[in-house]
């Protein structure tokens, strides 16, 4: 098996999720138990191409609800460990699908890698009759292969997306649980074929949100080093109606760093919760708004009293806020 020469390697990296849960019968798709199954049985399981040498490595064993600043930091740190070995061409993530788009977009923001890491999970576990995670698992080495791919991307149901618009858009159904909003996936893999269909770039997060300029690709973002318990503390606040100041007030007496706010329509927040952010923004409390819809762009006006974030779910607004408030502080 491992008979290729040693200048192409494929690291696999395994943090959980149903790719890796069991449950007691085949037929049971939703009573499973998430991050069972260790990364190296995983990739055991699909047929790996030739001339291609594989390592796996455990970085966590979770339901990616329950991710923590923690495992993205150690994740984050062995990425580029592996990224920074001239021999690896690509990494392949396995991970939950609940919070799979908010670690593409960490991990995206954080390492700006030039080689291709895509994520990949399942919707059944890997017991179920027809488990998706093989062909995913399978898809997502056929992608971190591909010569002169780079950034994080991820592979679902045969559908690339950028990390800037991959979400999460069904809870259940396998084919269309993650979509890339109004951008589309960047392409589709059928029969380990890859094939794409736009051009990266033309989403917010290719272009607006590439590491800044002159900033050297060695893997020093404040998120690699910064202990997690220290880093800033955002969090997600929704506009609706009958909302009120209370919980700005509340998390203000906590000493929050940041809040996004999941607004509506076109970045509107309703009249009581803007008084109380615009407060919280004169004492210092950073305030970035997303549209709650998750899906299209909104254009920000002059009079608007908040900023907005253009292109990102409110989920990766509070990642991108959390961030930047990391450069800021280190700057
Ligand atoms: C998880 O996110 O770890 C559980 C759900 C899934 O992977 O689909």
């Amino acid at each position: 098996m491992n008979s290729a020469p040693d200048n192409t390697r494929i690291v696999v990296l395994g943090t959980g999720g149903t790719i890796a849960g069991t449950a007691a019968s085949p037929d049971d798709v939703v009573g499973y138990r998430a991050g069972q199954i260790g990364i190296e049985t995983l990739l055991a399981g699909v047929s790996r191409p030739p001339g291609t040498r594989f390592e796996a490595e455990q970085v966590a064993q979770i339901d990616s609800k329950d991710m923590t600043h923690a495992i993205w930091q150690t994740l984050a740190q062995r990425v580029a460990h592996h990224l920074a070995r001239p021999e690896v061409v690509g990494i392949v993530v396995t991970h939950g699908t609940d919070t799979l788009e908010e670690t593409a977009w960490f991990l995206q923001r954080v390492l700006a890698p030039g080689k291709p890491v895509v994520l990949t999970g399942a919707m059944r576990p890997a017991t179920a009759r027809e488990a998706d995670g093989p062909q995913n698992l399978s898809d997502a080495i056929t992608l971190a292969r591909e010569p002169g791919l780079s950034g994080v991307l991820a592979v679902l149901a045969g559908s690339v997306h950028d990390a800037c618009d991959v979400r999460k858009a069904n809870p259940l159904r396998q084919d269309d649980a993650f979509a890339s909003g109004e951008a589309g996936p960047l392409g589709v893999i059928g029969a380990g074929r890859l094939r794409w269909l736009r051009l990266r770039g033309d989403a917010a997060g290719s272009v607006a949100w590439a590491v800044p300029s002159g900033r050297p690709a060695s893997f020093s973002h404040p998120a690699l080093s910064l202990p997690a318990a220290d880093w800033p503390r955002v969090e997600i606040l929704t506009s609706h109606a009958g909302a009120t100041g209370a919980l700005v007030r509340a998390l203000c007496a906590q000493g929050i760093d940041g809040i996004v706010v999941a607004a509506t329509g076109n970045g509107a927040v309703h009249r009581e919760l803007q008084d109380a952010l615009v407060v919280a923004q004169s004492a210092g409390v950073v305030v970035l708004c997303t549209p709650r819809s998750g899906v299209g762009r909104a254009h920000p006006q002059a009079i608007d009293r908040l900023p907005m974030v253009d292109g990102l779910t409110p989920a990766k607004a509070r990642v991108e806020l959390m961030l930047r408030l990391m450069e800021r502080a280190g700057a």
